[in-house]
């Protein structure tokens, strides 16, 4: 497959926010490749790696984030499962479960019914080798500052405003994938 011709049918590539999906999209999947490759030992799939990097964020374009030219309708958290419904629809689910499970460091069930997340309850999480690179390496890099890897302080602390638990699945991975 290849997920430019799949981000082209729904983001016009004239666009800021083509621009935008398309150069945070490279940065995660640059990252999560070179996890790949320095860690044979985790019998990641590259080529899965590489094209689901590439879509994790499509679903951005249904939701309302003005500062990243998205104007839908929808809350930015929802992105996730919205990204994994268009590419369900497409076809691609295992491609699809890298969408929903890679906001934080995963949207657990019982933290979306506590935090009342106005997204489908299910289970988040990343499981997958995959998913887990991904999830990870997505997490040094933000849409709206887009030319910084982001030192590991200062994702740390952006999980811990959510709950200090997020931080040390991260430092779990960041241990397994430096
Ligand atoms: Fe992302």
């Amino acid at each position: 497959m290849n997920p430019i011709e799949i981000i082209e049918k729904y983001y016009d590539k004239k666009s800021e926010l083509y621009e935008i999906l398309i150069k945070h999209s490279s940065q995660v999947r640059d990252k999560a490749l070179e996890v790949v490759q320095k860690h044979s030992e985790l019998g990641a799939d590259s080529q899965f790696v590489a094209e689901a990097a590439m879509l994790h964020d499509i679903g951005i374009i249904f939701t309302n984030a003005p500062k990243i030219y998205c104007f839908g309708k929808h809350n930015y958290i929802e992105h996730g499962y919205l990204g994994s419904e268009l590419l369900q629809q497409e076809g691609f689910l295992k491609h699809a479960l890298v969408c929903e499970r890679h906001t934080g460091v995963g949207l657990s069930l019982d933290w979306i019914v506590r935090n009342k997340l106005p997204v489908p309850h299910r289970d988040m999480v990343p499981i997958s080798i995959e998913e887990q690179i991904i999830c990870y390496a997505d997490k040094f890099f933000s849409k709206t500052n887009l030319n910084v890897c982001l030192p590991i302080e200062v994702i740390v602390k952006k999980l811990e405003k959510h709950e200090k638990s997020n931080s040390s699945l991260f430092l779990e991975w960041h241990n397994r994938f430096r």
